[in-house]
């Protein structure tokens, strides 16, 4: 551009020449500089075209501005590199969310001071019945946690923004019990979660869910554990091994084959392998279809075979099959008794870093809506918030 621009201010002087001294110079004097501009237009003309030729218009024409202007100015420093995504409602597809969400930094020692956070992942199908007991329990935790909230796509959360719920609903797809697609809910909100690098552990909660202890307490417990809780059983049963399909094999065998509730609690380095995974998932997708239920059987397998000694194959959410049928019992308001919180906290042992440990669940699950009042009732002497 500036080459081209010479030409043209130079082929200005003799104008300006010809004129001022028009009066006073001789005819032969304003054929001369005629002469000279005509020579300066023609070699112009030629630099033009050879520049068009070799370097392509876009060179000689000006570079327009792009018309899109951000109103807030990006950041240079790290801070643009660590922050977390302020608007969840990304419009991202699947297949772009688990490419960004694998991500991974090379160099394990962070550059600053890194507060890890608890990532609470609710898959439910409407509305937070329980979100009175839940608010109560995050309060005064701010920075220590953050919230994300998979439902169904036709219904719209509404949370006033003074709620730790608010805005925390990520772009959603229909999903069902049994089938693919469940994991793919529970994959998407694994996804969502990675965005923001400051979350070290995720856990999976539904709208039945409910916190046992205080935050301080779960926290700790969580964050200091070696182990990510995740049931992964080895059940030779029809329900279990029964379920396996050799066409898996050989990227899946049957000493690999795994059982588990999907509630799972996952370190970053395992909520990574399953948004990554390319491998064992076409083999879910395509043999382990009903009556093989792909929830129970994806995460805990491929875990398993990926990092076995990372698993505590126990889950941290208490659940009731004792009633018997296909589902776990579901706990109304008559239920909330005395009685049953210490069927909920004694009698379990378990092992927590390789120590026997009697604490063994910090959630518990099935609460129906009529549970909140004598929840919120018992919550300060029994689960300390
Ligand atoms: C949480 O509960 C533990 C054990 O009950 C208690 O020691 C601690 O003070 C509680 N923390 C808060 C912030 O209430
Ligand atoms: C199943 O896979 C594991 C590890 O990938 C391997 O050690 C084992 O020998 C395999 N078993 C069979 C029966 O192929
Ligand atoms: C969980 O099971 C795997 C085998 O499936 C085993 O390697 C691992 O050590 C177990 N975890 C614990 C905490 O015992
Ligand atoms: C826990 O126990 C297992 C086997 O008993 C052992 O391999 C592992 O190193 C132990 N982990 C820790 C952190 O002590």
């Amino acid at each position: 551009m500036q080459l081209g621009a010479m030409p043209m201010e130079e082929g200005k002087d003799p104008t300006v020449v010809i004129r001022t001294n028009q009066s006073r110079v001789l005819p032969q004097r304003l054929l001369q500089l005629l002469g000279a501009f005509l020579v300066l237009c023609v070699t112009f003309s030629i630099v033009s075209i050879y520049m068009i030729r070799y370097f392509g218009v876009h060179n000689v024409v000006p570079v327009s501005l792009p018309s899109f202007q951000p109103c807030v100015e990006e950041p240079t420093s790290l801070e643009k590199w660590i922050r977390a995504p302020s608007n969840l409602l990304h419009t991202m597809t699947d297949k772009e969310l688990l490419w960004r969400a694998s991500f991974v930094p090379r160099i394990k020692k962070y550059p600053f001071t890194r507060v890890p956070k608890i990532a609470f992942m609710f898959l439910t199908k409407g509305p937070l019945p329980l979100a009175p007991i839940w608010e109560r329990f995050f309060k005064g935790h701010e920075g220590l946690y953050s919230i994300y909230i998979h439902s169904l796509p036709s219904f719209q959360v509404d949370f006033p923004s003074s709620s730790v719920f608010y805005r925390r609903q990520i772009p959603s797809q229909l999903s069902e019990w049994g089938k693919m697609s469940m994991c793919d809910a529970e994959r998407r909100l694994l996804a969502n979660a990675l965005l923001d690098i400051s979350n070290e552990r995720f856990i999976l909660l539904s709208e039945s869910c409910i916190p046992l202890y205080n935050f301080s307490v779960i926290y700790h417990y969580i964050t200091k554990s070696k182990h990510s809780f995740i049931g992964a059983f080895d059940d030779h049963g029809p329900h279990g091994r029964g379920r396996y399909n050799e066409n898996m094999a050989p990227e899946v065998n049957i000493t690999m084959w795994r059982k588990g509730s999907q509630w799972f609690e996952l370190n970053q380095k395992l909520a990574r392998y399953v948004v990554e995974d390319t491998v064992f998932y076409p083999k879910f997708a395509e043999f382990c279809r009903p009556a093989c239920y792909v929830d129970e059987h994806y995460f805990p397998t491929m875990l398993t075979i990926q990092a076995a000694n990372l698993l505590a194959n126990r889950s941290i959410t208490w659940v009731d099959w004792s009633r018997g049928g296909p589902h776990p019992a579901t706990f109304g308001k008559s239920d909330i008794t005395e009685e049953f919180l210490k069927r909920i906290f004694e009698g379990h042992t378990c092992l927590y870093n390789n120590q026997t440990s009697s604490m063994c669940f910090l959630f518990a699950r099935k609460f129906a809506p009529s549970a909140l009042e004598p929840l919120l009732l018992v919550a300060p002497n029994y689960f300390g918030y």
